[in-house]
Formats: structure tokens, sequence, C-alpha cells
């Protein structure tokens, strides 16, 4: 699919696809692919930073390569490694003469044993692919700045092949849930957008779109109630993604209201830590008290 002539029509094309995304996101978004910037989003847990990667990639045909950062990922993990298990049965499969011969041993560091790992795989799929960096705060200083020079240029060297570059960029969307600052020359790299949670009405829309056979007075119930939640001060605040569970359970379970009742016994659908358990046990009656 072409590059969208505007935000509206990105903004459009994204609903088709299933995300709605707001003025802000929808413009970071237009505007990281007509310029070829990298996207950071920030945001509260479960807001849709990762989803709208994917949809992305769904909605525009191509491939999503993604990247997902851990606490001590490294290079490797990140660029390409060699097929050392092939290499080895490739050696044994070779002569004695063979392996004295220069040339043999050249070959096993050839492309034929490289394994693409996400980033060499995005330069070479470029403009054909959406390359998510999930969740960059988790990984350490070393690979931030690591990734922020592949990032600037789109070549990566492999001292034993040579220097491949991108012949066109691909979209990057980089998400962080700040479990630690970023580095601000990855930050001055990347369009910036900070994804709040939405409003009841936005939020209400975004269960209908993902589960369009929820009622829709059973979708603004629940919404109202997680927007309660919101508000008391829990370890886990449910973010979209509880939102669209707690609807669908109920509806699964056939309920077409939220009462106290039916809400106490769906509550793991939507509050995920013990003591927050407590928290919102004690509130039930007003939590879901209605709009
Ligand atoms: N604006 C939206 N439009 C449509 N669906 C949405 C939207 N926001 C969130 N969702 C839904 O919420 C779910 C969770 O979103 P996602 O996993 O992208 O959150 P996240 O911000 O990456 O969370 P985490 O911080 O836990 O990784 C998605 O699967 C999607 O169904
Ligand atoms: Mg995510």
């Amino acid at each position: 699919m072409e590059v969208p002539q505007s935000v509206g029509e990105l903004t459009e094309t994204l609903r088709q696809g299933g995300y709605l995304a707001d003025r802000g996101l929808a413009t970071a978004l237009f505007v990281a692919l007509s310029l070829d910037r990298p996207v950071l989003l920030e945001g509260e847990v479960g807001v849709g930073k990762t989803e709208v990667a994917k949809v992305m990639a769904s909605v525009f045909g191509r491939r999503l390569i993604r990247l997902q950062c851990y606490e001590g990922i490294d290079t490797n993990q990140a660029l390409y490694e060699w097929d050392y298990a092939r290499q080895m049965l490739h050696i044994r499969a070779l002569s004695e003469r063979q392996v004295a011969d220069a040339d043999a041993v050249d070959k096993l560091f050839g492309p034929k044993f490289l394994l693409e790992r996400p980033l060499l795989e995005a330069v070479r799929a470029g403009d054909q692919a959406v390359l998510l960096i999930d969740e960059i705060d988790r990984a350490d200083d070393e690979f931030e700045a690591f990734l922020l020079e592949v990032l600037s240029d789109f070549q990566i060297s492999i001292p034993e092949i040579g220097t491949i570059k991108a012949e066109s960029a691909p979209l990057v969307v980089l998400t962080s849930n700040r479990t630690r600052e970023l580095h601000d020359a990855l930050k001055r790299r990347c369009l910036y957008h900070w994804i709040d949670y939405p409003n009841a009405e936005r939020e209400v829309e975004i269960v209908l779109i993902r589960q369009p056979g929820v009622p829709a007075a059973l979708a603004r119930k629940v919404v109202s109630a997680v927007h309660r939640l919101r508000e008391l001060d829990l370890a886990k605040p449910p973010g979209v993604a509880e939102t669209i569970d707690w609807a669908r359970t109920l509806d699964f379970l056939g309920e077409s209201d939220l009462d106290v009742d039916n809400a106490q016994a769906t509550l793991g659908a939507v509050v995920k830590d013990r003591d927050d358990l407590e928290v919102v046990r004690d509130n039930l009656q007003e939590i879901t008290s209605g709009a």
C-alpha cells in the first residue's frame, strides 16, 4: 500500500485495521513514514504501543520485524550470528584436503552461514518492513548506544562480509514503559509521542472495534468502572487491554450489565495484583455504580 497522503487518511487506514489512533499519534506516524524518522512511543502499560506497530505493518502490507528488548540483550541477538551448528556440519563433510584450502574456510563465514537477527533483517527489508523495537527501556545503556548508531545510518558492517546498507528505511517504532529514562541522544533522533489512556468515549469505541459482539451498553459500563479503577492508587492500573478483556469475559458469560456480583466474579480479567484486589473489593459498590 502507498504511503498515506494525509494524517486523516492514515487515521482512517488504521481504523480499518482495527486501531483507533488519536490525532497526535497519527501525526507522529504520518511524519515518521514520510520523513523516515523513527518514532518513540511511551505510555502506561496496555495502551496500544506495541499494537500500533503491528497494525501499521498489517495495513501497509509490510513485514513486521520485532526486536524484543530485555536485560542483557546484546548485539548478537539483535544483528546477526554465525550458524555455528551448520558450520560444524559443513566442516565435517569436507575432506581433509578441502579443509586445508583457505577458500573453504572463508566460505564458512559467508552469507550461507549467517543467521539474520532483527536489525539486519530490517536493513535488508528496507521500506518493506516495520521494525518494532519493543520495550527498549529494558535493555541496558550500551545497547541503547549501539541502537542509536544503527538507527542513524541504517548500515551494518560484518567484518567477514562487508557493509550492508539499507536501500530505503523501514518504519521504526520504539516503545518504552519508562522503567528508566532513555538517553537524550536517542530521543533526539526520534519523534516522540506519549500515549495516554483514552477518554471514556474513545475507550468504548476501542472495545467495540476489537470485540464487535459486545453490547455497547455493557462496554460503557465496563469502561466507566475501569476509569474508576484507574483513579484508585493501584500498583497495576488496568490498561485498554484489560478493559477489552473484561468486557469480553462478561459478554462471554452472558452478562449484559455490570454489577457487584458479576464484577466480583470476573475481577481476574482486570485486576492482576493481590493487594490491588483487596483495595478493589472494598470499593466494588462504587466502582460498578454506573456512569
Ligand atoms: N487505540 C487502540 N485501538 C485499538 N486497540 C487498542 C488501542 N489501544 C489498545 N488497544 C488494545 O489493547 C491491547 C494492548 O495493547 P498493547 O499490547 O499494544 O499495549 P502496550 O502499550 O504495548 O502495553 P505494554 O506496555 O504492556 O507492552 C491491544 O491488543 C489492542 O487490542
Ligand atoms: Mg507492548
